[in-house]
């Protein structure tokens, strides 16, 4: 089954696009496998930090995640009309050092949610631009713009409300069916 590196771009326990991501995965779970990579501990992006061009264990660990993965999944929350800066501080750290971007090549998507009414539209095309400078794959349709309602989720975490399963469903079809036709050949030391 097809890995994917799941970034939530936030850190609070009660985060609600952490919930939709593992409603996602509970969705997803005959297709593919989701791994949450862990974001909290890695620092802010410094290049002093750097230690005989090695970068803190926090980040080789979230570097060697997503370079394991099948494909990367961005689960997005939308600030101030962008994206957070946990996931730019992670993105950041990925293409780093100089000529080792965790990223290259993977097959991507953005998908993510707010309780206000946009669906974090505006924080979605910000974090798009960059992916596709830090040679993400991007699927570009469908898109996922989704308002938060508790309602629409059971307390299990998967999705209660049928229309939204297939809602969400379809997406994860289309994701499945992009990370095959774009995926590179691993190289043996990858594999
Ligand atoms: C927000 N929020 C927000 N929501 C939105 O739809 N558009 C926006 O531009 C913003 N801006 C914003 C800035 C900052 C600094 C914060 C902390 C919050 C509200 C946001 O969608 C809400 O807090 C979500 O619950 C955040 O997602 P998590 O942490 O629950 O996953």
């Amino acid at each position: 089954m097809k890995q994917v590196a799941v970034l939530v771009g936030s850190l609070r326990r009660d985060s609600i696009n952490r919930k939709f991501a593992e409603a996602l995965g509970h969705l997803a779970a005959e297709r593919l496998e989701f791994n949450f990579v862990e974001l909290g501990d890695v620092p802010m992006y410094n290049e002093d930090l750097f230690v005989e061009g090695q970068p803190p264990e926090p980040v080789a660990r979230m570097k060697r995640e997503i370079e394991g993965a099948d494909a990367v999944l961005f689960v997005v929350p939308e600030y101030n009309r962008s994206f957070p800066a946990v996931l730019k501080n992670a993105i950041d750290w990925g293409t780093r050092p100089y000529g080792r971007n965790s990223f290259a090549a993977k097959p991507g998507g953005i998908v993510g949610t707010t309780p206000g009414a946009t669906g974090t539209a505006a924080g979605q095309n910000h974090l798009k631009s960059v992916l596709t400078v830090v040679d993400v794959v991007l699927m570009g349709q469908p898109e996922v713009y989704f308002q938060y309602k508790p309602e629409l989720f059971a307390e299990d975490g998967t999705v209660s409300d049928a229309a939204t399963a297939r809602f969400l469903g379809g997406y994860l079809d289309r994701f499945a069916k992009w990370i095959e036709r774009t995926s590179e050949p691993k190289t043996t030391a990858q594999a």
